[in-house]
């Protein structure tokens, strides 16, 4: 990778003459010049060592805690920096009849921004050529706080309440005895999944297997909520269309980049910024009233399914650009922590129930994976001045206060020059919300009939692969998953189904023969432009 690795960095300047380290001495973090950085202080120079040799206790127990815990899903992942203009407008209409959010209004507004790309199941230093959704997670750091979009370059998910999210990552995680993944444990959980019917098509596609992190899009796939002045809301769902164009592959060219490089997608991003080639995405909306849609035949809070372009285009409302690569990997990707919790005024959460699910989950692990105080963090923290009553805590370095603020006061209310309440002209969204409580799945689940339609839409190389990567990963299950699952296609499309089913068959009766040459994928089939229309 091209890189000036003696780049000097934007250090803090201390001004003080004689506290400069301007001779580039190796220090330890107490500030105490290092001397022999080669030999640990023994006894003779054969040893033993000796226990107050501080320079080498202080260096060995900050590399045994070198590493903080990955992050249970997403662990593998790239980063960069950059920003997002806005257009300004909403197709023909001023984009304030929708949200009043700040980010969005004036044409050309800038609003910096921090982009993790990620792979979902395996480990942190795992292959960037599995077959796997692939995480695209946003942080604007708008005037008005973060907002933070963490999406999927696919635009559907496997399940649709929160409540089952453990169980399907368990699922494609490797066996917890064996350690190793495994489509028989995948298509169990799967075959007892109607509702992941959509997501399993575009993976077993070679929408599975992005080219690498600049040629995809992204997808918030929930969905969300716009709020105006006046406090109305419309759903939206968030998509980013990449300006590179769309790139997938099939299990043949993974297969090919993965016996030579296994990071190539981190690569890829790195260099193409390195070299000036900044990856541009344009940001598309969908809008939808805020009501239950009686007459779709899916519920529009169901992420399992696609809202239909031609009934809800997608209206552009400006780019993120990404031009800048990260100083250092731990300091920013590593300890990036993106929420979908973390909303600005004019946006707001719909019922989604994974939406819901997932704005705990993501904090919750945050705390636990980076610390109490993560949000102190440069990487994490709002651009906009925070100021909290929140104190103390691990690691807690700096306090959250204004700079007129009494700081012997850390409540609220308080008579002796405290922080006050927020004074904000837009009306709250104060959606009405009456039930039953109880555990009970939605109404109109419909689970094939989308799934049926995007196979339908696959270009017929798209096809052939998503058939030979289905089969293949069939062949070791049990026959009672295998007949469960090619139940479940048939019901998507019968041609689908049947295609399975006689992949399935001839890899009975050819047993022992060369499974590639068997399920050969087509030859020359190496893009989709554009891809599916969805
Ligand atoms: C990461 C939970 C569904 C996209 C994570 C993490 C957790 C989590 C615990 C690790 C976060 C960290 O350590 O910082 C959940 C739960 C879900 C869910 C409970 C369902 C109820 C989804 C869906 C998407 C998604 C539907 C796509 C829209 C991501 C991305 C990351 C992530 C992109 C990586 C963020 C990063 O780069 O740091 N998720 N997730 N997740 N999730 Fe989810």
């Amino acid at each position: 990778m091209s890189k000036d690795r003696n780049n000097e960095h934007d250090e803090e300047k201390n001004d003080d003459k004689q506290y400069r380290n301007e001779d580039g001495t190796l220090t330890t973090r107490q500030g105490h010049p290092v001397r022999d950085n080669q030999n640990s202080k023994t006894v003779g120079n054969r040893g033993p060592t000796t226990l107050e040799n501080y320079e080498f206790l202080e260096k060995i127990s900050h590399f045994d805690r070198e590493r903080v815990p990955e992050r249970v899903v997403h662990a593998r992942g790239a980063g960069a920096h950059g920003y997002f203009e806005a257009y300004g407008s909403f197709g023909d209409e001023p984009i304030s009849k929708y949200t009043r959010a700040k980010i969005f209004q004036e044409e050309g507004k800038r609003t910096p921004a921090f982009v993790r790309f990620s792979t979902v199941i395996h480990g942190g230093t795992s292959p960037e050529t599995l077959r796997d959704p692939r995480g695209f997670a946003v942080k604007f750091y708008t005037e008005d706080g973060n907002w933070d979009l963490v999406g999927n370059n696919l635009k559907v998910f496997f399940i649709r309440d929160a409540i089952k999210f453990p169980d399907v990552i368990h699922a494609l995680k490797p066996d917890p005895v064996t350690n190793v993944q495994d489509s028989e444990r995948i298509f169990d959980f799967m075959s007892q999944t109607p509702e992941a019917m959509h997501m399993l098509t575009f993976l077993f596609s070679p929408w599975g297997i992005p080219a690498n992190y600049r040629q995809m899009q992204g997808s918030g796939v929930n969905t969300y909520k716009w709020v105006n002045e006046d406090g109305e809301a419309v759903l939206v769902k968030y998509h980013f269309e990449p300006i590179q164009g769309i790139r997938n592959l099939t299990q043949e060219e993974a297969d090919s980049i993965q016996s030579k490089n296994f990071n190539h997608a981190t690569q890829d991003l790195y260099e193409a910024i390195e070299e000036g080639n900044y990856p541009e995405w344009e940001l598309r909306v969908q809008v939808m009233s805020d009501d239950d849609h009686p007459e779709l035949d899916f519920d529009p809070l169901d992420d399992t399914k696609l809202w239909p372009k031609d009934q809800f285009p997608w209206i552009p409302v400006g780019k993120l650009v990404l031009d800048r690569n990260p100083e250092d990997y731990f300091n920013e990707v590593e300890q990036v922590a993106f929420g979908t919790g973390v909303l600005v005024d004019g946006m707001d959460f719909s019922d989604d129930k994974m939406l819901q699910g997932r704005t705990f989950s993501y904090s919750d692990t945050q705390r636990y994976r980076v610390g109490a105080n993560y949000l102190q963090l440069p990487i994490n923290q709002a651009k906009k001045k925070v100021a909290t009553n929140q104190r103390g805590g691990q690691m807690s370095y700096k306090v959250d206060n204004d700079e007129g603020q009494n700081p012997h006061v850390n409540y609220e209310p308080s008579t002796m020059n405290n922080l006050k309440e927020a004074q904000m002209s837009g009306k709250p969204h104060t959606p009405y919300t009456e039930g039953e409580v109880k555990k009970e799945a939605i109404d109109r689940q419909n689970p094939y009939q989308q799934a049926g339609e995007t196979f339908r839409k696959f270009k017929e190389w798209e096809k052939d692969e998503l058939i030979k990567n289905l089969v293949d990963n069939l062949i070791p299950c049990k026959t009672e998953i295998q007949e469960e699952m090619i139940a479940h296609f048939k019901k998507c499309d019968e041609e689908y189904g049947r295609r399975v089913e006689e992949g399935l068959k001839n890899s009975t009766s050819t047993d022992g023969a060369d499974q590639d040459s068997t399920h050969g994928g087509p030859a020359g089939a190496t893009k989709t432009e554009e891809g599916v229309q969805q």
